[in-house]
């Protein structure tokens, strides 16, 4: 299929669910151009809804998809002193070609052609709550649409969230996705062994001024770009020693020093979608006997993820089994003491297992590092629970694993220092993360291209 072809399918995806909801158009700007100071602006990624529909990435463009399968694109208009100093546009004439769209106008068009698209509809259906001032942009076309109704216009009477649409088909990757992906996995991959084998050489070496970091951080966006990867899909995470046990550090200017674990959380963009890898490991290539009796907890963890991440399980079975994985563990090594905290179920019951695993084992991923997607399954009836607190929450089943939903596995273990935890283990953070394709009946890793295991962690970082 070309590239063109895959944009048109799903955009014939959405017309078909528009027709199947009663009708309407469907709008979908692109993301802004966000300025940064002055005349500089962050650097632009477009959005990733919009990109999914058009396989567009200029910054000023909208797209609308009428039930009737008919699609419009508007975008910047050819300008040659704009393109001088900014590069090449696309531009209304060459999209239709380009883009598969069934017409396009310059964006300056926008206001009155989208009046005329939203004429004699049911409906209007748009992002809700994504483009700061979407909604009152849609109200301007609205009553342009309303000031002809005694010409006997009509005008649509319902507003719909276009999100709930595009949020189930992302959930669910296709050939084209899963390709991307499997090579964004691999750039990554292939990205931590690079910073592990950077690490055991500067702490062998003890080079001058030592190792830092941001020299590990300079080594994974060296192999994301030198690969063709756009940027990375979220800000690194390189922590020396006890920054692990910070959730969301970012890369800093610590130093690594022999003895210390070192936690990594990177992954390229590739053509519009993420990678999300954690490793960790030691900053000299050798793990202590404190720090391997976790990690090892923590892969075994990880495994009975992975097992537990098919077909037909639910989105929480893999944390379920990770918890109690890590649990047992947290019991067996006293992080937890049994005579207080009773057993693996009691734990649970308790939530005491907190103190050192406080997040989930998973999201969903695509397009997004954390992508859309409903974690719990459609369709169904809420029920109410009471929590440990006596709160009553609402729930509703979590969702069921399908073939081609992409979704990580990432548990961990975050010791800080306190009474009562043997003081071997304070300040070690571990995390290990992986990206998971459901397959017909498991699930792919699509990013073991870097060694998980600790004694081949250790081999890799002694050759
Ligand atoms: N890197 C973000 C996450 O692991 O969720
Ligand atoms: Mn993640
Ligand atoms: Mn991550």
């Amino acid at each position: 299929m070309n590239a063109t072809a895959i944009y048109q399918k799903r955009r014939a995806a959405v017309a078909r669910a528009l027709k199947s909801a009663g009708g309407g158009v469907a709008v979908l700007p692109t993301a802004p151009e966000l300025p940064r100071n002055r005349d500089t602006d962050f650097p632009y990624r477009h959005d990733s809804y919009f990109y999914y529909l058009t396989g567009f990435t200029e910054p000023g463009a909208w797209l609308a998809i009428e039930s009737s399968g008919k699609s419009t694109l508007f975008c910047r208009p050819k300008d040659l002193e704009r393109e001088i100093w900014d590069g090449i546009r696309l531009g209304p004439k060459a999209a239709p070609d380009a883009l598969g769209v069934d017409a396009a106008f310059s964006v300056d068009a926008l206001d009155n052609t989208m009046a005329q698209l939203l004429t004699n509809q049911s409906a209007v259906w748009f992002p809700f709550a994504a483009h700061k001032g979407l909604e009152t942009q849609v109200d301007g076309w609205l009553n342009k649409v309303r000031a002809k109704v005694r010409m006997g216009a009509e005008c649509p009477q319902s507003q719909h969230d276009l999100c709930r649409v595009l949020d189930e088909m992302r959930l669910v990757k296709d050939r084209h996705e899963i390709g991307i992906l499997r090579r964004a996995g691999k750039i990554s991959a292939g990205a931590h062994v690079r910073a592990m084998q950077t690490s055991a050489v500067m702490l062998r070496s003890g080079g001058p001024g030592g190792l830092r970091e941001y020299h590990l951080e300079a080594e994974l966006l060296h192999e994301f770009r030198r690969h063709g990867s756009q940027a990375p899909a979220y800000t690194s995470i390189v922590a020396a020693g006890a920054n692990a046990c910070v959730l969301h550090y970012r890369a800093g200017d610590a130093e690594l020093k022999p003895g210390q674990l070192c936690l990594i959380d990177a992954g390229c963009e590739l053509d519009g979608y993420a990678s999300d890898i954690t490793r960790t490991f030691p900053a000299d290539g050798q793990f202590t006997a404190a720090q391997r009796r976790l990690y090892d907890i923590v892969l075994a963890a990880q495994y009975a993820a992975v097992k537990a991440t098919r077909p037909g399980q639910r989105f929480t079975d893999p944390h379920d089994a990770a918890t109690r994985v890590l649990i047992e563990g947290m019991l067996d090594t006293g992080l937890l003491s049994k005579a207080k905290h009773g057993s693996v179920d009691d734990v649970l019951a308790s939530g005491a297992y907190r103190q050192f695993y406080m997040h989930r084992t998973g999201h969903w991923m695509g397009m997004d590092v954390h992508d859309c997607g409903d974690y719990t399954e459609p369709g169904t009836k809420a029920r109410e629970e009471k929590d440990a607190q006596g709160q009553t929450l609402t729930r509703r089943p979590s969702r069921i694993l399908r073939p081609g939903m992409v979704l990580t596995i990432e548990p961990g273990l975050y010791v800080r220092p306190a009474k009562n935890v043997p003081k071997d283990y304070w300040n070690i953070g571990i995390r290990i993360e992986d990206d998971a394709l459901i397959t017909a009946s498991g699930c792919e890793l699509m990013t073991r291209d870097v060694p998980v295991d600790a004694d081949e962690i250790e081999a890799l970082m002694r050759a």
